[in-house]
C-alpha cells in the first residue's frame, strides 16, 4: 500500500526455511526496511540452499544468523537474544516440515529454537506457508496448521495460482506486498475485535441503455481504506463497493454491486446483522426512469433525447430507520458550507454521526481531511485540521468510532 513509516521502530525477525518462495524474502526484507522496521534475519540450513546469507545480510544491513552455536553473541544464546529483541517473528517462507516441528514443538536449530523460547506476550509468531497443493492439503498439514493456530500463531495465506512444481493451486507464499501489510495490520491496535462492520464504497452507476449510464467521480478508495482499517482493528467486514477498481483489502468480505437499488437490496438484509454502518458509497440520487435494452442510436434524430429521472432509495436513512438499527456513520461529500450540510444530513437521515469532506477536493485523491460532526459538537480529524492520506485518517477514524461505541448504553 504504502511507503510509508508503518513499521518504525519494529523489529522483526524474518525467519526462512526451506523453499523456492526464498526468492520473494530478498524482496521482503526491501520492503520491511523501507517501512521503517529493522530486520534480523535466521535461515535454516535448507533455505540456505535456496538463497545465501550474503544476499539476506546486504539486504538487512545485518548479520545472517544461520545456527543455534552461533557464538558471536556474548552470553553464547542467541535462541533467547534474537527472541527477547523481536517484535514479532515471520516465518517466510513456511514450509511443511517447519510446520510441522512447530506444531510439536521440536527446537533442534536456531530458528525452531528461537519460535519456542520468544517471550510470547512481546513477539508473536507470524507464519507465511509455502508448498505444494498436495503437502498443503494433506491432512498431517492441515492438523499441524489448526495447532498453530491454536497455539496462537497468524497463518498468513497461503495464496492459491502456479506453483513452482507446475501445479496449480493452494500453497503459494503470500506476495511480499501482501506479507508486509498484514505484519502492518498486525501492530494496529484491535480496538473493534469482535464487532461487524459493514461499510459502502465507491459510485453507483445506474444505466441510461447497454453502453451508457450515469455515475460520479468517487473513487471508493476512503471506503476501501475504511474497511482495511476496520479490519486491521479486529472488526468483521463486509464491504459492498460500487464499480471500482480496487484491491479487496486483505481478509475483507467484498460484494460488488452496480447500481443504487442492488446497493440497497444487498445492504439492507446485511445491516440486520452488522453492529456498525458506515456509508461512504457516492450513490446516485437519480435513476433513468426506464432503461434502453438496446443501445440508443443517433441516426437519423433530430433532437437529441431526453429522460425522465426517478429517485433512488436513500440506503444510509432506510438502515438508520430500521426496528434495530447499526451504529450509523454517514459520510457528506459537499463543495461548501461543509458543517451545516452535514449537520442537517445528520437530522433527517436521523444517524447519531456523520464525516464531513469537499467532495471536489478528495475524489479521486490519496489526501482528505474530514470534519467529525455529532449532534452536539464537531472536530476535525486529524485534530490539528491538517491533510492526511485516507487509510491514516480511516485508522483515526477507527479510534474514534470504538471510543463512541464503548459509551454506548448496553
Ligand atoms: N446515501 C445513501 N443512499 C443514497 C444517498 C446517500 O446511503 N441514495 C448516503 C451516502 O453514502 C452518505 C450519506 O448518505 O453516507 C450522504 O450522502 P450525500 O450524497 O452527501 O447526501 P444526499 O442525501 O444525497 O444529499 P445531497 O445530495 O442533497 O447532498
Amino acid at each position: 500500500m504504502s511507503d510509508r513509516n508503518e513499521l518504525q521502530g519494529r523489529h522483526i525477525v524474518l525467519g526462512l526455511t526451506g523453499g523456492i518462495a526464498c526468492y520473494k524474502s530478498a524482496e521482503l526484507v526491501r520492503l520491511l526496511t523501507k517501512a521503517g522496521a529493522t530486520v534480523q534475519v535466521i535461515m535454516t540450513e535448507a533455505a540456505e540452499a535456496f538463497i545465501t546469507p550474503v544476499t539476506m545480510q546486504a539486504l538487512s544491513g545485518r548479520l545472517v544468523y544461520t545456527s543455534q552455536w552461533d557464538a558471536r553473541a556474548a552470553n553464547n544464546m542467541p535462541h533467547i537474544n534474537l527472541g527477547r529483541e523481536a517484535d514479532a517473528i515471520l516465518i517466510a517462507p513456511a514450509s511443511a516440515d517447519f510446520l510441522a516441528k512447530l506444531a510439536t514443538g521440536r527446537a533442534d536449530e536456531l530458528l525452531s529454537l528461537t519460535c519456542l523460547a520468544r517471550p510470547r506476550e512481546s513477539a508473536a509468531l507470524l507464519v507465511a506457508p509455502a508448498m505444494n497443493r498436495e503437502m498443503w492439503s494433506h491432512p498431517a498439514t492441515q492438523r499441524n496448521i489448526a495447532t498453530l493456530q491454536a497455539d496462537g500463531t497468524v497463518v498468513l495465506g497461503p495464496g492459491c495460482g502456479d506453483q513452482a512444481c507446475g501445479e496449480t493451486g493452494d500453497g503459494r507464499m503470500l506476495e511480499p506486498e501482501a506479507l508486509r501489510d498484514a505484519l502492518v495490520a498486525h501492530f494496529q491496535p484491535k480496538v473493534l475485535t469482535g464487532r461487524t462492520v459493514l461499510v459502502t464504497a465507491g459510485p453507483t452507476f445506474e444505466p441510461i441503455d447497454p453502453v451508457r449510464g450515469i455515475t460520479n467521480h468517487s473513487s471508493g478508495k476512503m471506503g476501501f481504506a475504511i474497511a482495511r482499517a476496520a479490519q486491521e482493528a479486529g472488526a468483521d467486514v463486509t464491504l459492498v463497493a460500487g464499480p471500482v477498481h480496487l484491491p479487496t483489502p486483505a481478509g475483507v468480505r467484498r460484494i460488488d454491486v452496480m447500481t443504487a437499488q442492488q446497493m440497497y437490496d444487498v445492504v439492507l438484509p446485511a445491516a440486520a446483522v452488522h453492529e456498525v454502518f458506515i456509508a461512504t458509497a457516492a450513490v446516485a440520487d437519480w435513476r433513468p426512469a426506464s432503461q434502453s435494452d438496446q443501445k440508443i442510436k443517433k441516426e437519423g434524430k433530430k433532437v437529441a433525447p431526453t429522460f425522465e429521472l426517478t429517485e433512488n432509495p436513500d440506503i444510509l436513512a432506510a438502515v438508520a430507520a430500521l426496528p434495530r438499527p447499526p451504529y450509523c456513520v454517514g459520510f457528506a461529500a459537499e463543495s461548501e458550507h461543509l458543517l451545516m450540510h452535514a449537520q442537517a444530513k445528520l437530522q433527517r437521515k436521523r444517524i447519531p454521526l456523520i464525516i464531513g469532506n469537499l467532495g471536489p477536493a478528495t475524489f479521486g485523491r490519496d489526501d482528505n481531511s474530514l470534519l467529525v460532526v455529532d449532534a452536539q459538537s464537531h472536530h476535525p480529524l486529524p485534530a490539528d485540521g491538517s491533510q492526511a492520506d485516507k487509510l491514516s485518517l480511516a485508522r483515526l477514524l477507527m479510534q474514534e468510532l470504538a471510543d463512541r461505541l464503548a459509551r454506548l448504553p448496553a
